[in-house]
C-alpha cells in the first residue's frame, strides 16, 4: 500500500528552481532519510509537504487523496494535519510548559477533553522519556530535552507522516544520541517518517529508503545499502566521500 505519493513537485524562488520534478512514494511505517549538501532543497521539500510553502506544480497524495490544487486557507489547514514537522531549532513556545506545548494545538483543534489531551500528552512525554519534566519551561530544559518535547508535540496531532529537518544539528554531540534514540523508537512503533539529516550512520541504520538530493533533484534513491555502498552517480560518490572525510 502507498501512504504518500509525491509527483513532479516543483518550486522556484525568484525565478530560480529549487525543487525540480521531485517524485517519490512511501509505504506506511517506512523511514525515508534525505541527505544532500546545503542549498540542495531539502528544507524546501519538507516545507512544501507541510504546506508552509506552496509548490508551483506537482501533486502530494496521501492515502489516494490529492492534497494540492486551488486550496483555500481552510483546506490548507486540513492538509497540514497529515504531516508533522520537527524543526532544527525546536521552536517550543517559551511561555508554556512542556505539557502545555504538547496540549496546545490539539486543544485548539478540539481533539479531546482537557483530561484526554493531558493523559495523551503524559503518555507522549513517557514515550520520549521526559514524564518528570511535564511542568518545566523550555528554558529549564537542555537542547536534547527540548527537541524530545518538540517531537512529542508533533506526535500529539497524530500526523500520518512525521518530518524532521536536521533534528540534531543544533545540538551538542553528546545530546544527539538521546534524540536519535527517540526517532529510532518511533520507527519501531511503525511511524512513517521523513528525516533530513547529516547523520550518515543514523540514515544508514534507520532508513528504509535514502534519497540524495543535489541542486533540487533526486540524484540518487534506494536502500541504504544501494545509496551508501553502491552509489551510481558520480555526484553521490563525491558527496559521500566528503561526508566521510568530515567524520
Ligand atoms: N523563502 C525563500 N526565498 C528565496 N529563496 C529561498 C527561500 N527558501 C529557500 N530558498 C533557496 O532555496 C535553496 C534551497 O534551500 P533549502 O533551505 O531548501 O536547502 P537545504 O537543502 O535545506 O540546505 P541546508 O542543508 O543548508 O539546510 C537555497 O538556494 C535557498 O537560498
Ligand atoms: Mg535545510
Amino acid at each position: 500500500m502507498i501512504l504518500l505519493e509525491v509527483n513532479n513537485l516543483q518550486k522556484s524562488f525568484d525565478g530560480s528552481a529549487v525543487l525540480k520534478n521531485i517524485s517519490f512514494s512511501m509505504e506506511p511505517g517506512q523511514v525515508l532519510a534525505i541527505i544532500g549538501s546545503s542549498g540542495s532543497g531539502k528544507t524546501t521539500l519538507l516545507r512544501c509537504l507541510n504546506f508552509l510553502e506552496t509548490p508551483d506544480a506537482g501533486e502530494i497524495i496521501v492515502k489516494g487523496q490529492k492534497l494540492l490544487g486551488g486550496a483555500s486557507e481552510e483546506q490548507i489547514r486540513k492538509n497540514r494535519l497529515h504531516f508533522g514537522l520537527v524543526f532544527q531549532n525546536f521552536n517550543l513556545f517559551p511561555q508554556y510548559t512542556a505539557l502545555e506545548n504538547i496540549t496546545l494545538a490539539p486543544s485548539l483543534l478540539g481533539l479531546g477533553s482537557k483530561q484526554e489531551l493531558r493523559d495523551n500528552a503524559m503518555r507522549l512525554l513517557e514515550q520520549v522519556g521526559l514524564r518528570q519534566k511535564a511542568d518545566f519551561y523550555p528554558y529549564q530544559l537542555s537542547g536534547g530535552q527540548q527537541q524530545r518535547i518538540a517531537i512529542a508535540r508533533a506526535l500529539a496531532l497524530r500526523p500520518e507522516v512525521l518530518c524532521f529537518d536536521e533534528p540534531t544539528s543544533a545540538l551538542d554531540p553528546e545530546l544527539t544520541g538521546e534524540v536519535l534514540r527517540v526517532i529510532r523508537g518511533l520507527k519501531n512503533k511503525d511511524n512513517t517518517m521523513i528525516v533530513v539529516t547529516h547523520e550518515m550512520e543514523f540514515a544508514r541504520s534507520v532508513a528504509d529508503v535514502v534519497i540524495y538530493m543535489a541542486d533540487g533533484v533526486i540524484e540518487e534513491m534506494g536502500t541504504p545499502e544501494e545509496v551508501f555502498e553502491h552509489p551510481r552517480s558520480e555526484k553521490t560518490k563525491a558527496f559521500l566521500r566528503g561526508a566521510a572525510s568530515v567524520l
